[in-house]
């Protein structure tokens, strides 16, 4: 559904992402595992229409050319950008009906109602400032942020950076539960125990080019992803 094709950025003289092919299919966790620098960031950037690129996007057969975010967002793709990227001095609530800016208010009022479900402690934290939350209650607001948009795919990126292995473990479950409701997971992140735990295919990503792929079975199976990034 999810087809990205030949795609590359460059920052200057840096080439972040070097030709980089990938799909994300209906249903599915797809995880792209790298290290600091390997251009996931600015791959799910060129997805989302927050960087230039070169090669071809597209989603549900519709190219993906020339769009620009907020339509890319109508589209029904949206990031949960890494670093959780709040609005601190803004409240829960505020945050929250900020991702719903293409929503009619009756529906941004419904999918509210799901979110204060799924996340308790964002309902009792409504009317806090975001920026005071703790680092895994400001990752699970990122990403009810995200889905007040109503996503059909959801872009995750680095989601357990800093945060606690039960914080993790949480974290690993919300994924699992957005998508057994049908949306699509692509989740970038240098914790490839939790991607391998999660996701029905990854990519592993090494200077901004796709060194391999497959279902997590057969990449841990594999030497270099066992001693680069299993540690073992
Ligand atoms: N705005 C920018 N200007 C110049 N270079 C950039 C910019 N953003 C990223 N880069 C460079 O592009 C490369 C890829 O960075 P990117 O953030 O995409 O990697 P990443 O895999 O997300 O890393 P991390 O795990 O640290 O988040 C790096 O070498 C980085 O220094
Ligand atoms: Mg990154």
């Amino acid at each position: 559904m999810l087809s990205v094709e030949d795609v590359r950025v460059r920052y200057g003289g840096v080439q972040a992402v070097r030709g980089v092919s990938l799909k994300v299919r209906i249903g599915q966790v797809v995880g792209l595992i790298g290290a600091n620098g390997a251009g996931k960031t600015s791959l799910l950037n060129a997805i989302t229409g927050l960087v230039a690129r070169t090669g071809a996007i597209s989603f549900e057969g519709r190219d993906f050319a020339g769009l620009d975010t907020a339509e890319i967002v109508r589209h029904g793709v949206i990031q949960v950008a890494q670093g959780r990227q709040l609005f601190p001095d803004m409240t829960v609530l505020e945050n929250l009906e900020l991702g719903a800016f293409l929503q009619s208010p009756q529906d941004a009022n419904a999918t509210l109602a799901q979110m204060f479900v799924r996340f308790p402690v964002l309902k009792t934290r409504a009317a806090q400032r975001a920026g005071t939350l703790s680092g895994g209650e400001q990752q699970m607001l990122a990403m009810a942020r995200a889905l007040m948009g109503r996503p059909k795919v959801l872009l995750v990126d680095e989601p357990c950076l800093g945060l606690s292995p039960k914080m993790v473990g949480v974290i690993g479950d919300v994924i699992r539960q957005i998508n057994a409701e049908g949306i699509s997971v692509m989740v970038a992140e240098q914790n490839t125990a939790f991607v391998f735990g999660l996701a029905h295919r990854a990519y592993v990503v090494e200077n901004g080019e796709v060194v391999l792929e497959g279902e997590p079975d057969q990449l841990r199976r594999d030497d270099r992803v066992r001693s680069a990034y299993l540690g073992i």
